[in-house]
């Protein structure tokens, strides 16, 4: 169990990490989402003891992080940039902290194979693509086997195959009954890892709530209906007492009623339907509607290029795609 109280980081004029109150509980996969620059990598840095708050404070099982002793027993964590020697071999590295650690040699060869690194355990982490370099901080997360396992942007860079093997790690240690902790921007990932969710935006915490409440509160589920006979179903609607927005493109909207009693309704009076198809608003635009007057990087939209004959005309950047992406920062001060 991690618990933050008021936990606040100010680095100058930026404050960075703003009262932040909450517990990040174990046997579930929680899920720390917000725009870049929300705070998540401060945050948790700060929850492992590499900065200092400004105010408030974090409990890991209760204790300071630096009361702990032998930390990595209770919490294993991969931060954003992971720092290695880079002519030590993955095993030597691991061996290392191991020993630091007061951890048993066996450990090593088991975290390299729970990762799938064994075949490459000998060689100079020099030549490790990024997929590999995520696993070799992740085995060194497992190391001390701890309770609490924290991971930032654990996926960024990934292929789809290093992806799925992460989100399948990370459910199966909550289902062990540890607390893992994970950063992301990306909701889409997170809707296919995470129980819970907790949302910053500039600092703020701005949700704390399980997946699927989130998904019930923040995306619009409505029924499409399309009928050649508009009239008659707009009549029936009426009659039952259904509002029905009407789409751009003819179609009927229906919020608050299922797909079944809609068809029931028009196989009473007769219409003809030609769709009737429960729909979701997807759950990353929830995510962006909800901490969009939080995002700080906004992409630098250029116009339009003007039209040039025989020329397709490209599109403007897509102004939330690129918000969300990009990866704006310039840091100094502490910390380094
Ligand atoms: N050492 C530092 N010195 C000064 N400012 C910092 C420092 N570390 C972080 N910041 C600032 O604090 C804010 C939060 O940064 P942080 O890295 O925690 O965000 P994040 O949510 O992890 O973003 P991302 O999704 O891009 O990883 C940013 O505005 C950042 O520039
Ligand atoms: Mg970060």
């Amino acid at each position: 169990m991690i618990e933050l109280h008021g936990l606040t980081k100010r680095f100058g004029e930026k404050l960075a990490v703003d009262s932040l109150t909450f517990s990040v509980r174990p046997g579930m996969v929680t899920g720390f989402l917000g725009p870049n620059g929300a705070g998540k990598s401060t945050t948790m840095r700060l929850m492992l003891g590499l900065d200092r708050p400004t105010a408030g404070d974090v409990r890991i099982d209760g204790k300071h992080y630096q009361d702990l002793d032998e930390p990595l027993r209770y919490i294993g964590a991969l931060l954003e940039a992971q720092a290695r020697h880079p002519g030590r071999s993955a095993y030597n590295h691991l061996l290392c902290l191991a020993q630091s650690n007061r951890i048993p040699r066996a450990r090593v060869a088991e975290v390299l194979d729970l990762v799938g690194l064994q075949a490459v355990a000998k060689k100079r982490t020099k030549g490790f693509s990024l997929g590999m370099g995520q696993r070799l901080g992740i085995a060194a997360a497992l190391l001390g086997d701890p309770t609490i396992l924290m991971f930032d942007e654990p996926v960024n860079g990934l292929d789809p195959e290093g992806i799925h093997w992460i989100r399948n790690l990370m459910k199966r240690l909550a289902a062990e009954g540890r607390t893992v902790f994970v950063s992301s921007h990306l909701m889409s990932e997170m809707a296919l890892t995470a129980d819970h969710l907790v949302v910053i935006g500039k600092g703020k915490l701005l949700a704390d709530t399980t997946m699927a409440e989130f998904i019930r509160q923040n995306s619009r589920s409505f029924v499409r209906v399309r009928t050649p006979q508009p009239e008659q179903l707009r009549d029936a609607l009426h009659g039952a007492g259904i509002t029905a927005v009407t789409a751009a493109d003819g179609s009927y909207e229906i919020s608050g009623v299922t797909a079944a009693r809609l068809g029931d309704l028009a196989a009473q009076h007769r219409i003809v339907l030609h769709e009737l198809s429960p729909q979701q608003a997807s759950l990353e635009e929830a995510f962006m509607q909800l901490t969009a007057e939080t995002v700080e990087y906004h992409a630098h939209e250029t116009p339009p290029p003007e039209p040039v004959a025989a020329e397709p005309v490209a599109e403007p950047a897509g102004a939330w795609g690129e918000n969300w992406q990009q990866r704006g920062r310039g840091r100094s001060g502490e910390g380094g």
